[in-house]
């Protein structure tokens, strides 16, 4: 397994594990500030995508970090990738100077919430949102 720098011209490989996390992310840009890929058996295994944001309800400091995106192929899964994903997430988070890392899960999505629990994130705040048509 290489955890490594997603590279230009890979969108197009990347794109199906994208909607696959993502089904309405047809036109993804791709524009996130780290763009990280596992590579397994010679194919793309999964993805951690970091923006750095003005704020994030998971953070104190402000700019953070935030993990956009993180997923894993269904065959892949449970072998560390994801662990390892984060830790490199986590090493240039660190080497751009930050101290902290966000994230956010859907409340339904156990697994990803068991894993965020066991990579050592700490459960911050819940939000409802809502909507208004106009
Ligand atoms: C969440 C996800 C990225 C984890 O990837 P992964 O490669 O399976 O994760 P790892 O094998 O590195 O496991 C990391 C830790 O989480 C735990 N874990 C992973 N999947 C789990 C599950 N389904 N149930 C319970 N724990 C789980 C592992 O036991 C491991 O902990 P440990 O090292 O202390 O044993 C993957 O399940 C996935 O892509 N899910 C679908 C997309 C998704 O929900 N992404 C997150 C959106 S917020």
């Amino acid at each position: 397994m290489l955890i490594r720098m997603m590279q230009s011209g890979e969108q197009t490989a990347l794109l199906p594990l994208v909607l696959d996390l993502w089904p309405d992310a047809g036109d993804y840009q791709f524009a996130d500030d780290l763009k990280l890929v596992a590579e397994a058996a010679g194919a793309i295994a999964g993805f951690a995508f970091v923006t750095i944001r003005p704020f994030s309800n998971a953070c104190v400091e402000a700019p953070c970090p935030h993990l956009e995106g993180w997923y894993v192929a269904p065959d892949h899964r449970r072998r560390g990738i994801g662990r390892a994903l984060v830790a490199a997430c986590e090493d240039w988070c660190r080497a751009q100077g930050f101290s902290e890392l966000g994230s956010d899960v859907l409340l339904d999505n156990r697994a990803s919430l068991e894993a965020h629990g066991r990579l050592g994130f700490e459960p911050v705040e819940r939000v409802q949102y809502f909507r208004k048509g106009l």
